[in-house]
């Protein structure tokens, strides 16, 4: 993987970060990695142990084959995660990048005897509706999955399951169910104890967003056949390649650093990720979870807010929707691309129709080309409006590539967090919506925010039209 940063920089791009500032940058980068490096010794970054924990990676694959293996089950046909933000957006990235494409809509025989995979991470009643309505309870495995144990969305999900499950199967009901869950603490480890559930573990030290290489994303993987140990290795390498403290030699925390200029100095806050692979779309999903939930919060109570706002877009589609904005919209953007370099299975392009001048001149090239030549183009379009670009590169979507990326993304989140100045592991923002929940739901321990709840302005019919 290399990152492309020229299109960021002034004079190269007029609106691009100017070469004082960042030359002068690579002093508080130095110190932005200080502070990851003392927050990992502290045992707070436990993203950065996941690719040597053979423990957990362990307890991930038994878990796979004796899921595949469960006797008295019917084979497994479907695995259904129950989660939310952190753990679902891995596993949908996860499929989206390295199972076969549609994957859900290939036959037992396309998918190697390999089961479907789906996410449910809402609590919509048609969608929860529609996925049950199409499974066969005793082939199908739940994945419960909720780092703290008891996030209302997924309690729901899981109740709503338990009670289908029940109905079908009797007793047999929790064969179905694994869950995945913090080592001591949360209803749910509470829950596997008490039910003799399988249930694996999200290290303490591992938040939500930053799980995909724990169960939450490896359970999901290996049950389809994914190379889980690829995915570790190249996690493994792009931290080890960002060990460094020189600036220009570590990928994420040029990211990082150029975006943190581009917003603070440049007024540039909105950052876009944009692939030109589907394969790597729902990849941009993931990261605006991580980059918007752990970077835009208060540094102290009352202060006015900080932080990028991330945009998911997928080239070469968006090139007919929001590049229209990127390009002429206000400067307050940088875009950052996803380039590979030798995608699947390219496609060569009919030479036909020659004689008519809007299809002709595509003959004889191939559909990758022609994905990779219009990201080139639209960077180049970009650079010359002054709009400042970067590009990641792969060379194909893969195991290790995508473990490569997961890294990248998760290192440049933390870096960012230093320049920011504000933590990264939490997201305070969220409570108060929580509690109010809570609140009008009647949950017992939820007296004060009912309170607050109460005293806030309740709609108005002269302010309704
Ligand atoms: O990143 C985070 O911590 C959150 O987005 C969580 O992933 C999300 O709230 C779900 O939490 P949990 O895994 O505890 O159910």
């Amino acid at each position: 993987m290399n990152l492309d940063y020229t299109n960021m920089l002034a004079p190269t791009v007029a609106g691009g970060v100017d070469a004082e500032a960042w030359s002068a940058s690579t002093a508080a980068f130095a110190a932005a990695h200080a502070h990851v490096a003392s927050e990992h010794a502290r045992g707070v970054l436990g993203f950065l142990d996941l690719p040597e924990d053979d423990r957990l990676q362990r307890q991930v694959l038994d878990a796979a084959a004796e899921i595949h293996g469960r006797s008295g089950t019917k084979r497994v046909t479907d695995v259904v995660v129950l989660g939310i933000g952190g753990s679902a957006l891995g596993p949908i990235a996860l499929r989206t990048a390295l199972a076969a494409p549609r994957w859900n809509e290939l036959d037992d025989a396309q998918r190697g005897g390999r089961p479907r995979l789906h996410v449910l991470d809402n609590v919509d009643p048609a969608s929860v509706t529609a996925l049950l309505g199409r499974l066969a309870p005793a082939s199908t495995v739940f994945i419960v999955t909720s780092k703290s144990g008891g996030t209302a969305e997924t309690m729901a999900q899981y109740l709503v399951v338990r009670g289908w499950l029940e109905q079908a199967l009797g007793d047999a009901a929790p064969r179905q169910l694994i869950f995945v869950t913090d080592p001591e603490k949360g209803a749910l480890r509470a829950l596997a104890r008490r039910e003799s559930v399988t249930a694996l573990e999200i290290p303490a030290n591992v938040g939500g967003r930053f799980s995909v290489l724990t169960a939450v994303g490896m359970l999901p993987a290996a049950m389809m056949g994914i190379d889980t140990h690829a995915l570790l290795a190249g996690a493994a390498a792009m931290r080890d390649r960002c060990a460094t403290d020189d600036l220009v030699r570590n990928p994420a925390g040029v990211f990082a650093t150029l975006q943190w200029l581009a917003d603070t100095r440049h007024q540039r806050p909105i950052h876009v990720l944009m692939p030109y692979s589907d394969a790597l779309r729902d990849l941009a999903g993931w990261f605006v979870q991580l980059w918007a939930e752990s970077l835009g919060k208060h540094r102290a109570p009352g202060d006015p807010g900080f932080g990028p706002t991330p945009i998911p877009a997928l080239g070469a589609t968006d090139q007919h929707s929001q590049v229209q904005l990127f390009m002429e919209g206000p400067g307050d953007k940088t875009v950052t691309f996803i380039a590979v370099a030798a995608p699947t299975g390219d496609v060569e392009i009919p030479a036909l129709h020659g004689d008519v001048p809007e299809l002709g001149y595509l003959g004889g090239h191939r559909l990758g080309e022609l994905l990779d030549i219009e990201r080139q183009a639209t960077a180049g379009a970009l650079a010359r409006r002054g709009r400042p670009n970067m590009t990641v590169q792969v060379d194909r979507v893969d195991a290790n590539a995508l473990g490569q990326l997961f890294m990248f993304f998760e290192l440049a989140t933390v870096y960012a967090g230093a320049l920011y100045g504000v933590d990264p592991m939490n997201q305070p923002g969220v409570e108060l919506g929580k509690q109010f929940t809570y609140a009008m739901l009647g949950r017992a321990d939820a007296e004060q925010a009912r309170q607050e709840w109460n005293l806030l302005p309740k709609p108005q019919a002269n302010r309704m039209v």
